[in-house]
């Protein structure tokens, strides 16, 4: 694996931690307290094409490579998760998939102005009784000909009111099981299509996320996105990549708070001298830096799989896991360094260890990812 990185890769990642500085720093704790949606940041985000970052651009994205998506998430999580999540979901679940399975119409519709960030897209899998277990869709898409009649209702979807296209994912033939699964893009204002209430969360808190509610909805079959039957295999293909960009939105988040944490160390005196100076606090400072080191590894040979072409599904799966693992134990450790300043919102690390938790959580719990791990060493 090459590790040094190209020109373009260093100009993405610049240009990232600028934006993220300048655009993301200011308000973002004000965005997490009232849970602010970042609706300006985002506009932002897709006139510098952080939305459509992997989109060829025949298609209005900018043709980057995996590499640079994930300097570019990371740079912007360090600061905003809130808005690394917005980004991720819609390069990585909606766009990604919708190039490399859509057909030409539904590109030109509906993954152009996704690419360009004129709207943002969400990802509908989650039921209310159907999270990790996967398969197990309830919400059906009975086919009546020229069209399919959606019914159902989705939970804890990322960008639930902000999206205007949403990647919906029902069981077309519930005999065929998972294989019977479809995907379909249905858009936001389609009769019989409703935005459900929004979660308060813990972390994460500008990001909105919403139950949705189908009754009796009619998709156009042209729709459909791929083969009739290909809705999962579509899903696990689209978060093998999510998974990527959840880990560099770990890696970011992790970041972040090591950072402040050992600026803090360097300043704060405690028994006559900076804490850094105590051993204490520099072990923690080498451990939080080890795993960090290691998380970014991971990621980066995940993404230089799929840039390859190659396999990378046990790799991304291992990336999240022990990069999701990394951010809680830093931001918990970047508290601990900070001490009684750690623990109030002025200085970032409390809303950082909050915004941590739920890459454990997301694109598959990590008990989902030791499924996925395992099943690939034993198979
Ligand atoms: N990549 C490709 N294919 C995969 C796969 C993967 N990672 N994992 C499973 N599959 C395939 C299997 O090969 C199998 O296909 P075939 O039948 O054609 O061989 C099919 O999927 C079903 O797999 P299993 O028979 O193993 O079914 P299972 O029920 O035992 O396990 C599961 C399936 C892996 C647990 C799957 O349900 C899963 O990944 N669950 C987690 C779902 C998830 O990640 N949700 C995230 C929601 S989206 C989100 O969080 C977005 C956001 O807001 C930010």
């Amino acid at each position: 694996m090459d590790l040094n990185f190209t020109e373009e890769q260093l100009a993405v990642k610049e240009a990232a931690r600028e934006f993220a500085e300048f655009e993301l720093l200011p308000g973002v704790i004000e965005r997490d307290e009232k849970e602010i949606f970042p609706a300006e940041q985002v506009k932002k985000m897709g006139e510098m094409g952080f939305l459509g970052m992997m989109v060829s651009p025949e298609y209005g994205g900018g043709g980057m490579d995996t590499v640079s998506y994930v300097l570019a998430m990371e740079e912007i999580c360090k600061v905003d998760a809130s808005c690394g999540v917005v980004m991720s979901v819609n390069n990585s679940l909606v766009c990604w998939g919708l190039e490399k399975y859509g057909t030409e119409e539904q590109k030109q519709k509906y993954l152009v102005p996704l690419a360009k960030g004129e709207v943002i897209g969400a990802f509908c899998l989650s039921e209310p009784e159907a999270g990790s277990d996967a398969t197990h869709q309830r919400t059906t898409a009975e086919d009546k000909g020229d069209y399919y009649l959606l019914n159902g209702t989705k939970n804890w979807i990322t960008n639930g009111n902000s999206a205007s296209i949403y990647i919906v994912y029902a069981q077309t033939d519930k005999e065929k099981r998972h294989h019977g699964i479809n995907a379909f893009i249905v858009e936001k204002d389609m009769p019989g299509f409703v935005i459900g209430k929004k979660e308060k969360k813990l972390g994460i808190r500008g990001s909105d996320t919403h139950s949705l509610m189908f009754t009796d909805v009619k998709v156009p079959k042209e729709n459909r996105i791929g083969e009739d039957g290909f809705g999962f295999k579509l899903a696990m293909g689209v978060l093998n990549g999510g998974r990527i960009g959840i880990a560099a939105q770990a890696l970011g988040i992790a970041t972040g708070a090591f950072e402040l944490a050992l600026k803090y160390s360097k300043e704060r005196k405690a028994f006559g001298v900076e804490i850094s100076k105590h051993q204490a606090i520099a072990f923690k400072l080498s451990d939080m830096a080890t795993a960090i080191e290691a998380s970014r590894l991971l990621i980066l040979q995940a993404a230089n799989l799929k840039d390859d072409k190659k396999d990378f599904t046990k790799a991304s799966a291992m990336a999240k896991l022990f990069a999701s693992q990394t951010a809680m134990d830093v931001t918990i450790e970047a508290i601990q360094i900070h001490g009684g300043y750690g623990y109030v919102q002025e200085y970032h690390v409390e809303r950082m260890m909050r915004d941590a938790k739920i890459t454990q959580i997301y694109e598959g719990t990590s008990e989902i990812q030791k499924i996925v791990i395992s099943r690939d060493l034993l198979k």
